[in-house]
């Protein structure tokens, strides 16, 4: 399905008429204004369209029962129980969103130093899992592969007198993607940036039976500030410890992004992801060009927090903003995206079907 995205917004307010056939005062053969005289003639020469197929729905889980709590630095996104999950997994079924992404918000008391609750069979991502599966086998469910949301610390990965270590972590982010796709995960997103991390999953998904689990690789993945709202979500910003600029990539490279996304494509990975998104559209084009592989962009929870703030504060005309914001990374050559927006400009698109 192919719903051109320019709709919703064109539609206020049409094209001005033209006030007096004057003869042309500048000798112009050609004109690029021709083609944008009105919205049938934009429509026909329209480049790029966002559609629902392009859409990865990031979504938060908490512990309890038929609880929706809101996230202050996120308006419009909410932390739901295992239930509601379900519930809004229903909602995307219906507005057609091929895929959700889930992170959960792990209780204080279960976290520690090594993000043991990663590898319990049974905590929130798995029970979250199990329970969109059983209602609704055939939408897409993307896991995260990192420690953050388990670790006292807040990092991605194992601490030892402050080091990130890189082989022990990925030792233990290979048990957590067994463990969740046991738990019926379809795609596998490491978001940890540790060295060789994609190889070691690949190989123990494979000799694990789990042939046909994808990878979407955080393959170029920024140390960046706009990340700071996701943090608030999964509660990792208050117990963070220094920053992960030891392992995520300084937001000054622009080659380096290719020798990760280089690496990760040569250790198995199906997709590849840049992230943040708008800010590192640069990078989104060169990997599209570069490797010709299904690549993603997330548009991250800074991104949308901008967005729905400055709507919210009536600073911007918000629908417009996120419809912009999102054909941009079709046109920068992304083939998907990951976003806060999904439910909404999924709706948006299904109204002016
Ligand atoms: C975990 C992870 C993060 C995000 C996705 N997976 C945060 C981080 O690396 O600190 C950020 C998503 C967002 O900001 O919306 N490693």
């Amino acid at each position: 399905m192919a719903i051109k995205f320019g709709r919703p917004i064109e539609l206020r307010g049409d094209t001005p008429r033209v006030v007096e056939a004057a003869a042309p005062r500048l000798d112009l053969a050609i004109r690029p204004r021709r083609n944008r005289k009105a919205e049938w003639a934009r429509r026909l020469v329209r480049e790029n369209v966002v559609t629902t197929d392009d859409l990865i729905w990031p979504v938060f889980i908490i512990d309890g029962n038929n609880t929706r709590s809101p996230i202050a630095s996120m308006p419009g996104v909410e932390r739901l129980t295992v239930d509601q999950i379900v519930r809004d997994a229903e909602r995307a079924v219906k507005l057609d969103i091929p895929c959700l992404a889930l992170f959960p918000y792990t209780e204080p008391g279960l976290r520690d130093e090594v993000g043991s609750e990663a590898l319990n069979a049974d905590n929130l991502v798995c029970r979250a899992v199990r329970a969109v599966k059983a209602e609704f086998p055939d939408i897409g469910i993307l896991c995260d592969v990192a420690l953050d949301p388990f670790t006292s610390h807040g990092h991605d990965g194992l601490i030892r007198e402050g080091v990130i270590l890189n082989d022990e972590t990925v030792e233990v982010l290979v048990r957590q993607a067994l463990v969740q796709a046991e738990a019926g995960c379809d795609i596998i997103a490491p978001s940890d940036m540790m060295d060789g991390r994609v190889g070691a999953i690949r190989a123990a998904l494979d000799s694990a039976g789990f042939l046909d689990v994808q990878i979407m690789a955080y393959a170029a993945k920024y140390a960046s500030a706009f990340y700071g709202p996701f943090r608030d979500a999964i509660g990792s910003a208050k117990t963070l410890s220094g920053d992960k600029r030891t392992y995520q990539m300084d937001p000054a490279n622009s080659h380096e992004a290719l020798r990760e996304v280089e690496l990760d494509i040569a250790e198995g990975a199906d997709m590849v992801m840049v992230k943040p998104g708008l800010p590192y559209l640069d990078i989104v084009r060169r990997v599209k060009d570069t490797f010709a592989m299904p690549t993603f962009a997330y548009q991250v929870s800074g991104e949308y927090a901008m967005i729905a703030g400055a709507a919210a504060n009536g600073w911007i005309d918000g629908d417009r903003a996120m419809l912009e914001s999102l054909i941009a990374f079709k046109r920068a050559g992304a083939d998907g995206i990951l976003t806060y927006f999904a439910p909404k400009i999924a709706d948006m698109l299904q109204a002016h079907r």
